[in-house]
């Protein structure tokens, strides 16, 4: 037996998969919780690394528990992308890690994309926008903000850089989840002195070596290998961004598949053998962890949000199913701007919820909740109609993460999306894709030649039960409504700065 682990570190918990690599196969799981840090200022949202390692540990050790721990061959870690994590000098975390979905950093968005000359001049100069999202104003932020912190600052790392470190003790980035730092240049794979320098020339040195995302990250440091009773000779890949590995997790590693997650963040992306470059910055150019390239666009509500309507009217899962199933395609006309944690594509990071069209036969449980999954699959789609227009190809898309579990929010994702769509066999898709990377890290110690194709061919299978193509009159419908829902955006986007005031 050749087993594998794959840990997906996410914004609400760890999960781990073991993964047979004879029988091409999940055999075991573990999972555990994490939290956010609570009551901070608005926009602002954090965690403590020390968490995810706890967390990281009680998965794995579950999920190691019904197996033969001596046939564990490989690990690869998956991680919430762009998040700070900010090390000393003896590389003791500092403060806790600013996260993807913090929007406090706007104000050094601003100044680093000054400093490079532009909008325009940033996808120019490193292939994306400044996002607040990204891990480069972070940085700033912590500078400008917290001057002592700063002046402890010796080494920077991405959340799955952590947990490599905590697991091996080396430090370094893969090209993956370095693309999502904004400190990289995508093209040339190497760090940017013009955003260093913008941020502030030390960050140079704190900045780890970049690497191929092939290459080992190490073995297991002996208090690891001890605590899980696993070999130190186990080999922990390089790992890579949540989106990186989902797309492994996916077989989204060959042109013409596209992957969208409907998770506590949404998003889509398609491989590419070349970067793509979105002009206007709503897509992001990042790098995938298998050596190609992954453009992808974001958006940060999607299961906040049903989770939020689904806590709000007291129902569990399929209760919330049958809101949707019981109110009309379009909810009446009740139109949700579903950006409760202000939103990233769009770009209004200052935004708040609007939901128009409250009239009496709209206030209902019934008609808000469809509204709800109805605006947050449009707002992805505003991304997905994005992609397509740079070219890339959505024929068919792979859905996965918590969303995609319910049939009957499926049906609006394929009638908003006007595509046929089907998930996964193996749900964690970014867990089992930390697998597949680390059976192939293995595999390339003994022939360098081994493809990632090769690797995750007959591994991640399309659960065919779920297969649904859009239907063409609800297809037409959901384009006036996506239309209507780009305006009302457009319309406010001034209201949301003066409305940031009252929060
Ligand atoms: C992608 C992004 C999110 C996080 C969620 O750019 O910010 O999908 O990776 O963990």
């Amino acid at each position: 037996m050749s087993l594998f682990l794959g840990i997906d570190s996410g914004t609400q918990s760890v999960k781990a998969v073991v993964y047979d690599a004879e029988s091409k196969r999940v055999i075991s799981d573990g999972r555990a919780s994490h939290s956010l840090i609570k009551n901070l200022p608005s926009g602002h949202m954090e965690q403590n690394p020390d968490e995810w390692t706890q967390a990281m540990d009680i998965a794995i050790l579950q999920a190691l528990d019904k197996v033969d721990r001596a046939a564990i061959e490989g690990i690869g870690v998956s991680g919430q992308q762009h998040g700070f994590v900010p090390l000393d000098e003896s590389g003791k975390v500092i403060r806790p890690a600013k996260l993807w979905c913090d929007t406090s950093t706007l104000d050094e968005c601003g100044l680093i994309s000054e400093a490079l000359g532009g909008e325009e001049q940033s996808i120019e100069k490193i292939g994306n926008r400044i996002l607040p999202g990204f891990t480069a104003p972070k940085i700033l932020w912590m500078k400008r903000n917290e001057p002592q912190n700063f002046s402890k600052l010796r080494h920077i790392l991405l959340p799955h850089d952590y947990l490599n470190y905590y697991l091996t003790g080396e430090m370094f980035m893969e090209y993956g989840d370095a693309s999502g730092t904004a400190v990289m240049d995508i093209r040339t794979r190497s760090w940017s002195i013009e955003v260093i320098e913008a941020i502030d020339p030390c960050v140079e040195d704190y900045l780890p070596a970049l690497s191929s995302s092939s290459e080992p990250c190490g073995n297991l440091r002996p208090e690891i290998s001890e605590k899980y009773g696993l070999s130190q000779r186990v080999m922990v890949s390089a790992g890579g961004g949540d989106n990186m590995m989902g797309a492994i997790g996916t077989g989204n590693v060959l042109p013409g598949v596209a992957t969208a997650s409907f998770g506590t963040s949404g998003t889509i992306y398609a491989y590419n053998e070349k970067p793509v470059l979105d002009p206007r910055g709503e897509i992001a150019a990042f790098c995938d962890s298998t050596g190609g390239y992954l453009p992808l666009m974001c958006t940060m509500n999607v299961t906040t949000v049903s989770e939020q309507f689904r806590a709000l009217f007291q129902k569990d899962h399929d209760a919330l199913s049958d809101s949707i199933s019981r109110a009309p395609i379009g909810s009446g006309g009740l139109v949700l701007l579903p950006y409760l944690d202000g939103e990233r594509t769009p770009s209004i990071p200052s935004g708040s919820g609007v939901m128009m069209g409250i009239n009496r036969n709209t206030l209902n449980p019934d008609y808000m909740i469809r509204a709800a999954i109805e605006g947050v699959t449009m707002g992805m789609n505003f991304g997905l109609k994005r992609l397509r227009e740079l070219g890339v190809t959505t024929n068919e898309v792979r859905l996965t993460g918590g969303g995609s579990r319910s049939a009957a929010w499926r049906r609006i994702i394929a009638d908003v999306f006007g595509v046929t769509v089907v998930c996964m066999k193996e749900d964690e898709g970014a867990a089992l894709g930390g697998a597949l990377q680390s059976v192939w890290c293995v595999l390339r110690n003994c022939d360098p030649q081994t493809t990632i194709e090769s690797v995750v061919e007959g591994a991640t299978s399309l659960d065919e039960s779920t297969r649904l193509d859009p239907n063409e009159s609800a297809v037409s419908r959901y384009e006036e409504l996506q239309s209507f829902q780009s305006q009302l955006s457009q319309t406010l986007e001034t209201v949301f700065k003066d409305h940031a005031r009252f929060k």
